[in-house]
């Protein structure tokens, strides 16, 4: 006999920075949680330690690489196969760089796409039939501060985040009617990974005067998405940035975001 089936919360690249983060806020808040990232022992040490915290909640997680064009239909397997059924989605998995364009192979750039668009895309095709039949639903997209500015030497990196928010946002005025909110997020920096720490300190004091730890950035996203809000943008600061983009002359912004982002690509 198969086992009933149980609501959960789905986290891409919940093994490490904000979706980890988001992974152990949603457990704090009495979820379910479904754990996928690449298949690193780090993603079972941070499912083990959510079922030893939380003993009587339900965790599970797969290891899959998300660049993989089949990826996304094994995720959406491996639920079925369980009876996993999903009401929260959070697209969170993404990978960021910088320097000039030239200086990654096109291979690079190709899985970069794959996982900041493609696997978001498909993944929210995947489970929004499903999630229809939920009373309440949600979807979080994880974008970034990127989203709202054409970054030269982050070029891919930005177009992918730009992409995150417009699919969001138009997403989300397609379901109005229905019980699927979407909610996507825009942090600008969070210290999660050793590359990205190593980028911060090179752009100096611009960066740090944004920063936010993983913690700040879930509980404010999350909070966000079950008031059923369009976007997050965690800080006081990136809300400025965001505003100072929409007034700084566009000639001025390039020349800013290309001095400041060429000190990350030296
Ligand atoms: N950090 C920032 O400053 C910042 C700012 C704005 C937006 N964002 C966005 O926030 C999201 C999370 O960023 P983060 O800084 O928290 O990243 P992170 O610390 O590098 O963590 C990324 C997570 O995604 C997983 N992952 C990476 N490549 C994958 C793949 N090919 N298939 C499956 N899983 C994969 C990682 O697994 P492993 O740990 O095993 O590699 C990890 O769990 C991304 O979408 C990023 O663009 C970040």
């Amino acid at each position: 006999m198969s086992n009933p089936s149980k609501v959960y919360t789905l986290v891409t690249g919940a093994s490490n920075g904000i979706g980890k983060a988001l992974a152990e806020n949603c457990a704090a808040r009495g979820f379910n949680v479904l754990l996928v990232a690449l298949p690193e022992p780090k993603l079972d040490e941070v499912t083990a330690a959510l079922k030893q915290q939380y003993p009587n909640q339900s965790f599970d997680a797969l290891g899959t690489n998300m660049m993989d064009k089949d990826s996304p239909q094994q995720i959406y397997d491996w639920c079925k196969s369980n009876n996993y059924d999903v009401d929260i989605l959070v697209n969170n998995a993404g990978l960021g760089n910088s320097g000039p364009f030239l200086s990654r192979d096109s291979s690079f750039y190709f899985g970069q796409m794959q996982l900041n668009m493609v696997a978001l895309v498909m993944l929210t095709h995947l489970f929004l039939p499903e999630m229809k039949s939920h009373s309440k639903a949600y979807v979080l997209n994880v974008g970034s501060m990127a989203s709202f500015f054409d970054i030269p030497y982050k070029g891919i990196y930005s177009a992918s985040k730009r992409f995150v928010y417009s699919f969001s946002r138009s997403l989300r005025k397609e379901l109005e009617d229905t019980s699927i909110s979407v909610t996507v997020l825009c942090p600008a920096a969070v210290l999660t990974n050793p590359d990205v720490i190593q980028r911060d300190k090179e752009m100096g004091r611009a960066s740090k005067m944004t920063q936010q730890t993983p913690e700040e950035v879930a509980e404010y996203a999350l909070n966000r998405t079950f008031r059923g809000r369009p976007v997050a943008i965690p800080g006081f600061m990136p809300k400025a940035y965001k505003a100072l983009g929409r007034i700084i002359p566009y000639k001025t912004q390039m020349r800013m975001l290309a001095n400041a982002f060429i000190k990350q690509s030296r």
